[in-house]
C-alpha cells in the first residue's frame, strides 16, 4: 500500500496540537500495544475524537464497539459516556482483550467497559439472545468480511435513531473496484450493497486522508419504524 502523504500527517499533528493537545492515556494505550506488538491499527487520535464527540452528540448511554484490539478506540468511545453509561466491545484474539482491558482499567475507564472474547457474529448472537437493551451507539472496526453481518446485528441490537459508524469503508479508494486484489474490499463492498436502499439505515460516507492515509467511515442512523 502507499504511504501516507507526510503533508496528510503534518496536517493531523497540527490538528491534534491545536484541538486535542497530548493525552498521556492514549499515549500509554499505544506504548503499550506497541510493546506487546499489535498491529498499529487504531484509529487515528483525530478519528478517536471523532467517534467521542459523536457518541457524545446522540447522548450515548449504551455503546457496542466491534474489533477491540488494545482499546484505544473503546477508551475514546467510554470517554463520551455518562456516569451509568456502558461499552460492549468484542474481540477476537483472547491476548488482545486482556492488553485492552488493562489499558482501559489504566485510562480510568474499566467500570463502564465489559469486552467479550470470541468471534464477533457469535457474540452479537448471544447479545440478541440475552435481554439487556439496546445500544445507541455502534462502531464496527473488525474483519470487513462480516460488515454486511455485522450491520444487520448492529440494526436489531440497537434503538431506532441509533448511530452506526463503520470505519475503513474507502481503502485508498479500491472500494469501487469490483475486481479488487484486496480481500478485504468484497466485504465492504457488500456493507454498501445490504445500504442500498436499505428500509431502516439512513446512511452516507465520508472520505477521509491523514495518519491512516485515504480511508473513510460510513455513518448510518437506524429509522424509527
Ligand atoms: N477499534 C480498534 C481497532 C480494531 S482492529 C481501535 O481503533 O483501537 C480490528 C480488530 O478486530 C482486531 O483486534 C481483530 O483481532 C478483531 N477481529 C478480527 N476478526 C474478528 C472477529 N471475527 N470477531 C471479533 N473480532 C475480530
Ligand atoms: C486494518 C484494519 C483496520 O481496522 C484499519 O483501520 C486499518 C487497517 C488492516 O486490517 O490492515
Ligand atoms: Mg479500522
Amino acid at each position: 500500500m502507499a504511504k501516507s502523504d507526510p503533508s496528510w500527517s503534518d496536517v493531523d499533528d497540527y490538528i491534534v496540537e491545536h484541538l486535542i493537545g497530548n493525552d498521556p492515556a492514549l499515549d500509554a494505550c499505544l506504548a503499550a500495544n506497541a510493546r506487546e506488538d499489535l498491529p498499529a491499527i487504531d484509529v487515528s487520535t483525530t478519528q478517536g475524537r471523532m467517534l467521542e464527540l459523536l457518541a457524545r452528540g446522540v447522548g450515548a448511554k449504551r455503546i457496542l464497539e466491534i474489533g477491540t484490539l488494545g482499546g484505544y478506540s473503546a477508551i475514546s468511545l467510554a470517554r463520551a459516556l455518562p456516569e451509568d453509561g456502558h461499552l460492549v466491545s468484542l474481540e477476537l484474539e483472547p491476548e488482545y482483550a486482556a492488553l485492552a482491558r488493562s489499558n482501559i482499567e489504566k485510562a480510568g475507564l474499566a467500570p463502564k467497559v465489559e469486552i467479550i472474547v470470541g468471534e464477533a457474529v457469535k457474540s452479537l448472537a448471544a447479545l440478541e439472545a440475552g435481554d439487556a437493551s439496546r445500544f445507541d451507539f455502534v462502531f464496527v472496526d473488525a474483519d470487513k468480511e462480516n460488515y454486511a453481518a455485522y450491520l444487520e446485528h448492529a440494526i436489531r441490537l440497537s434503538r431506532p435513531g441509533a448511530m452506526l459508524v463503520f470505519d475503513n469503508v474507502v481503502r485508498e479508494g479500491e472500494v469501487i473496484n469490483a475486481d479488487s486484489s484486496d480481500p478485504k474490499v468484497p466485504g465492504t463492498r457488500a456493507l454498501y450493497s445490504a445500504l442500498q436502499d436499505h428500509p431502516l439505515v439512513d446512511a452516507t460516507a465520508i472520505q477521509t486522508v491523514g495518519s491512516k492515509k485515504w480511508d473513510g467511515f460510513l455513518l448510518g442512523i437506524v429509522r424509527d419504524n
